[in-house]
């Protein structure tokens, strides 16, 4: 089957999908998205993409498109029409399509809506993810990366650093030490008290919807969690590291640049905390009857 996009109103084969060439995201990276999990045809932790999606357009100046409820259906719909069941479906909105000028005006432009939507896998139970390596890169985006918006060219430089040396991801740290958050996830420990770690939201991070998820169900199965920064040192020794993203649910991470994490292999803790977001995920696909 092929696939289907949504864009500025109409669904079109994937391929033959197009924006304009004057369009400011394509010139000035002048755009927000969102990437929401799908499981048996259900969005995951809709409300949280939905208010940070909003939340991103009001800090960037940028108008509703249409009413979030609108923006629902058309996710809805992707999805629907690309037949995915366990997967991802990601939007884009665009500030609009002008002569390029730095200097916008919104009562000039009409954004732009892209939908898309993939099959993507779900692992099977948490003991069958492995541990990943990843590797550390200095944090050098802009001072806004609360907001989710398309311009990721140093989250791809990061990933794509890791990529070239067999890592799965890039911790990022600032100019003190401290690991801010990942190029496509957020960043996490366990330290030697079994208390998982995590740098507290600011403009420094996005606020991820699956840590957010994970903060949850870490206290409901009696996990403390603490929100402070940790350095790359720290990380280095401690007894277990994860990191969390819509697509990547809760991965352990058991290497990273060329320290081995605990015993190398994925820790109870964030075993247990994989265990239970898979669970969680589940029970939408199943909700019971
Ligand atoms: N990335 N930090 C960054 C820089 C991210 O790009 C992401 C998500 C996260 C985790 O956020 P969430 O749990 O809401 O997915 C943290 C998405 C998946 C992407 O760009 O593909």
């Amino acid at each position: 089957m092929s696939r289907v996009a949504y864009v500025n109103g109409r669904y079109v084969p994937h391929n033959k999908a197009q924006v304009s060439i004057d369009d400011r995201g394509h010139v000035f990276a002048d755009g927000v998205y969102e990437v929401t999990l799908v499981v048996g045809g259900r969005m995951i932790d809709l409300e949280g993409h939905v208010a940070r999606l909003e939340r991103s357009l009001r800090e960037l100046d940028m108008p509703q498109p249409m009413s979030s409820r609108a923006l629902i259906h058309i996710m809805n719909q992707t999805i629907k029409r690309n037949r995915v069941k366990d997967g991802m479906v990601y939007l884009q909105v665009n500030r609009g399509t002008a002569p390029r000028n730095h200097v916008y005006d919104n009562d000039d432009l009409q954004p732009s809506v892209v939908c898309t939507a993939k099959s993507v896998p779900l692992p099977s139970d948490a003991d069958a993810v492995d541990g990943v390596k990843v590797i550390s890169q200095p944090d050098i985006r802009w001072g806004r990366v609360d907001i989710k918006t398309v311009s990721l060219l140093p989250n791809a430089l990061a990933k794509t650093a890791a990529a070239k040396e067999g890592a799965y991801e890039a911790f990022l740290v600032d100019d003190d030490g401290y690991v801010t958050e990942c190029s496509a996830s957020n960043a996490w420990i366990v330290d030697k008290d079994g208390r998982v770690v995590t740098r507290p939201l600011s403009n420094e991070i996005l606020p991820g919807i699956t840590r957010d998820r994970v903060i949850k169900l870490a206290e409901e199965n009696g996990i403390e969690v603490v929100e402070r920064p940790f350095t790359l040192a720290e990380a280095k020794s401690a007894r277990e590291a994860f990191l969390t993203s819509t697509t990547s649910f809760v991965k352990p991470v058991t290497q990273i640049d060329d320290v081995t994490i605990g015993n190398g292999h994925p820790g109870t803790v964030t075993r247990t905390l994989l265990g239970a977001y898979l669970n969680f995920i589940r029970e939408i696909r199943q909700p019971a009857t």
